[in-house]
């Protein structure tokens, strides 16, 4: 028994190891050992073995048929994940390979604890033909009833070519590592012969051009270590299921901590730029941010942070690109972070900041009504509590987007200097005053002053407070302060929204 044992751990056996290592990669069995508590792992289906024998397989080593599964801890919490083992025939799926990744993802929504999946595959075993793309499909379909109920992350740490780079489209986050990771539905030999473009591996469906280009990764990392590092921190944020509250962690951050530098770090000023990152370091629990989606759509920055221990999801404006004006991309982003915050009970909190929708034939041609209308749709839908703050501007329909009462925010604070309209004033005074500015003895002046009556009359927020659709005016110095005591308010929300199969959000 003993012997068998040791034979499947050792995969493809030390030659294959040694290859993988000389690649710059550690083993399935490796990783699992640096990703989960120690000691803690509890491998399923341990002896597994595929059944072809076409084409010289049956003379092949097949130990675990290229995947090892199970359960583990991490944090003390339990996990069932898989990792490919490429030392046994690349780490290509076949049957009982498929039929193990299924059952560790059956029993990670029967028992409601996250998946984790660690890719490193040829894909598709070529050799089982249809029993290969139907364990795929079946994989698909798990990912897919799994969605919004236990949290699925995906580490990419080889290639994932193929059908098989649909699985991680599918899942909440997928992991990638700098000249390890590969991921593409064609490579670029088969680029090359259809279309003639000539570009490497790495460029091609590497961890930067899935991070900054495609959106595809939401985490990129120098180091298989840092990687798998990165994704226990991800782990610590969220509940193991829909069923649960995310855990609470306290970091001794005061909970009455002023803020007074906020009014240094976002100038008054409106078109002056700065790092709303800045911010987010201010006021939310000290160095409790992980940020999403770093290199791509930085328009809009989100990620997890806490708040007096709690998780919560920042949906925030980012100044320094691009003025913060929503686009196509940074509104697909935004659009579905909100939607694993509310499928996981992770309340959201918006810090606007947004001259709007960004202007554009290609945006307009690309799909910005649609595009946008995810972010409008995810907001709407959202049951979690939705908090915003408005930090200086918030026109149009970015306004509504990130702090607009009638579309369910159930708390919107704003700062005093911050501008609540349709547009901004000089936008506003070419349009309504037009006469008023060009019959005027001067008209500089007189475009000044209307300016100036226009901020006061319609911008200040006292004026949206007035309606009821600014909550509170605060002192910045007290932001973190009234945010926390927003939230603590708001934690017990309970909200339900009318019965149907499931909606039909814009896509
Ligand atoms: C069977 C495979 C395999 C596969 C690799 N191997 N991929 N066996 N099916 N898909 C085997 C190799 O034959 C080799 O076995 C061993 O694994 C190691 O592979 P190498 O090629 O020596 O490794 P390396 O040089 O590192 O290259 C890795 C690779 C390359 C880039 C992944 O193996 C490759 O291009 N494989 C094919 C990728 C592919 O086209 N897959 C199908 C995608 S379509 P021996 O015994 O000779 O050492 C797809 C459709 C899915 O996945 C649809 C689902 C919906």
């Amino acid at each position: 028994m003993k012997a068998v044992r040791e034979q499947v751990q050792l995969g493809g056996g030390e030659k294959r190891i040694e290859q993988q290592h000389e690649k710059g990669k550690l083993t399935a069995r490796e990783r699992l050992q640096l990703f989960l508590d120690p000691a803690s792992f509890v491998e399923h289906q341990t002896y597994s073995r595929g059944r072809a024998t076409m084409f010289g397989m049956a003379d092949k080593r097949q130990p675990g048929d290229g995947v090892v599964t199970g359960s583990g801890l991490v944090d003390g919490r339990q996990i069932f994940l898989s990792s490919q083992d490429f030392t046994v025939l690349g780490g290509s799926l076949g049957e009982m390979h498929a039929d193990r990744i299924a059952e560790a993802q059956e029993l990670s929504i029967k028992t409601g604890t996250p998946f984790v999946q660690i890719n490193d595959s040829g894909g598709a075993r070529i050799q089982e033909g249809i029993l290969s793309l139907h364990g795929y499909a079946r994989i698909f379909r798990a990912n897919t009833l799994a969605s919004g109920v236990v949290p699925q992350l995906s580490v990419i740490l080889g290639p994932c070519a193929g059908g098989a780079v649909y699985s991680p489209g599918i899942t909440d986050f997928v992991f990638m590592v700098d000249n390890v990771s590969n991921m593409y539905i064609t490579g670029p030999d088969v680029i090359r012969a259809v279309t003639g473009e000539d570009i490497s591996h790495e460029e091609l469906g590497g961890a930067h051009a899935h991070a900054a280009k495609s959106g595809n990764a939401h985490f990129r990392f120098a180091t298989e270590q840092d990687c798998l590092a990165g994704v226990r921190r991800l782990l610590s944020y969220l509940p193991s299921s829909n069923r649960e509250q995310p855990p609470r962690v306290d970091n001794g951050d005061p909970e009455d901590r002023t803020t007074p530098e906020l009014m240094e770090l976002v100038p008054e000023e409106e078109r002056r730029g700065y790092d709303v990152r800045d911010v987010i370091a201010s006021v939310f629990d000290r160095d409790s941010f992980m940020e999403v989606h770093q290199d791509y759509a930085k328009n809009v920055v989100v990620g997890f942070a806490r708040l007096g221990g709690r998780t919560v999801g920042i949906f925030g404006n980012q100044p320094k690109v691009m003025a913060a004006a929503l686009d196509i991309n940074s509104s697909d982003k935004g659009a579905r972070f909100i939607r694993f915050c509310d499928a996981f009970n992770i309340p959201i909190i918006s810090l606007v900041d947004v001259p709007g929708f960004l202007p554009g034939v290609n945006q307009e041609h690309g799909g910005i009504i649609r595009h946008g209308a995810k972010v409008l749709y995810a907001i709407a839908e959202a049951t979690v509590p939705k908090i915003s703050l408005i930090m200086r501007k918030a026109y149009g329909g970015a306004y509504i987007a990130m702090a607009a009462k009638g579309l369910g925010y159930d708390r919107v604070l704003a700062w005093p200097f911050s501008q609540i309209a349709v547009m901004g004033a000089e936008g506003a005074a070419n349009i309504i005053f037009r006469r008023d500015i060009a019959d005027a003895a001067d008209p500089a002046a007189a475009r000044d002053e209307k300016i100036r009556e226009f901020k006061e009359e319609v911008m200040d927020p006292f004026v949206a407070a007035g309606y009821g659709y600014v909550d509170d005016v605060i002192d910045p110095a007290h932001t973190r302060s009234e945010l926390i005591r927003s939230l603590e308010m708001m934690v017990r929300k309970q909200e339900t929204i009318p019965a149907r199969k499931h909606g039909n959000i814009p896509l």
